[in-house]
C-alpha cells in the first residue's frame, strides 16, 4: 500500500515536471507567402521503424531523399532518388555535411537505451538544429512522443503510472530537452507526438491535435506517423506546434 502511494506520488510529480519541461506550442505571425514545397529532404533515423517508412513514402511522393545512417548497409533500399550517407547525429561534422544542400529535415531519431540517463536525443537534435541554422535550412519535422508537455497523461494510465516513471523516466526527460531545444530554435519546426507505435498497416486516417487518452494507450502505426510527418512539409497548419497523433 505504501509502495503504491509512493509510486502514484512520484508519477504525478514526474508528470508535472514533464508537462512544464516539454515544448510549448508557439504563436506564429501569418506568412506573407505560402512556403515552397521542399524538393530535397534529409531523413534522420532512416534505419529505424518510422525512418524506413519515411524513406519509402518520401520516395513515393517524389522527393530527392538523403538518408543518414550509422551503418548504411542496414538500409536495404535502392532508388535513383535515394542517397545514403554514413553519419552519426552525435558527430556534428557528419550532420553538417548531410544537412548541406537540403530543403528540409525529418527526424525519427530514437534508441533502445531506455533505462539509463542519456542525452542522445537532445545532443543529437542540437547538432541537427545547429547544422540547419548554419546551412539556412529552415523546415524541421521531428518525432517525439505523447506524454511530454501539454500531452502529459495522454499515453494512458499504464504509461503514466508504470512505463514512464519506472522504465522510461530518463528517456522521457531527454525528450523534454530535445523538444525545448527545437522550440528555442529559429526554424520552422513541427514536433509530432505519436501515441504508442505499431508496425504494419497504414490506415490513412489519423486523428491529430489534442489526442490520446488518460485511460487507455492509443496506438498508431509507424507508416501513418511517417505519412503525417511528410504532410507537415506541405502544410503550415502545425508550424511551431506540437500535434499529438493517434488512430
Ligand atoms: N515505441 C513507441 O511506442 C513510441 C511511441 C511514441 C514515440 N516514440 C518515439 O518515436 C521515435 C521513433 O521510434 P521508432 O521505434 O520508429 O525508431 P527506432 O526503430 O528505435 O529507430 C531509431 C533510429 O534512430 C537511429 N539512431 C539512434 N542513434 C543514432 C545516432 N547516434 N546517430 C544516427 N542515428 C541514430 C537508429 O539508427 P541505428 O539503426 O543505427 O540504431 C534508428 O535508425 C523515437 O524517438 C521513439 O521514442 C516511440
Amino acid at each position: 500500500m505504501i509502495f503504491l502511494l509512493l509510486l502514484v506520488t512520484y508519477s504525478i510529480v514526474l508528470s508535472v515536471a514533464l508537462m512544464v519541461a516539454g515544448a510549448k506550442p508557439q504563436p506564429i505571425a501569418a506568412r506573407g507567402v505560402p512556403h515552397e514545397r521542399p524538393k530535397r529532404v534529409l531523413i534522420i533515423g532512416a534505419t529505424g521503424g518510422t525512418g524506413r517508412e519515411l524513406v519509402a513514402q518520401a520516395l513515393e511522393r517524389g522527393y530527392e531523399v538523403t538518408a543518414i545512417a550509422r551503418n548504411p548497409a542496414k538500409l536495404s533500399v535502392s532508388h535513383a532518388s535515394l542517397h545514403v550517407v554514413q553519419g552519426d547525429v552525435l558527430d556534428a561534422s557528419s550532420v553538417e555535411a548531410a544537412v548541406r544542400g537540403q530543403d528540409a529535415v525529418l527526424s525519427a531519431l530514437g534508441h533502445r537505451k531506455y533505462f539509463p540517463p542519456s542525452r542522445i536525443l537532445s545532443n543529437g537534435t542540437r547538432n541537427i538544429l545547429h547544422a540547419m541554422e548554419s546551412q539556412r535550412v529552415s523546415r524541421f519535422v521531428c518525432e517525439t512522443s505523447l506524454g511530454v508537455g501539454n500531452s502529459v497523461g495522454r499515453m494512458g494510465v499504464l504509461y503514466t503510472f508504470f512505463n514512464i516513471p519506472l522504465v522510461l523516466p530518463f528517456y522521457y526527460w531527454d525528450k523534454t530537452r530535445q523538444e525545448r531545444a527545437i522550440a528555442a530554435s529559429h526554424l520552422d519546426w513541427v514536433i509530432v507526438r505519436p501515441a504508442a507505435l505499431m508496425n504494419g498497416e497504414k490506415r490513412g486516417r489519423v486523428r491529430h491535435g489534442n489526442v490520446g487518452s488518460f485511460l487507455w494507450t492509443n496506438r498508431i502505426s509507424r507508416a501513418d506517423t511517417a505519412a503525417f510527418m511528410l504532410d507537415q512539409l506541405e502544410s503550415d497548419e502545425y508550424l511551431r506546434q506540437t500535434p499529438g497523433i493517434s488512430w
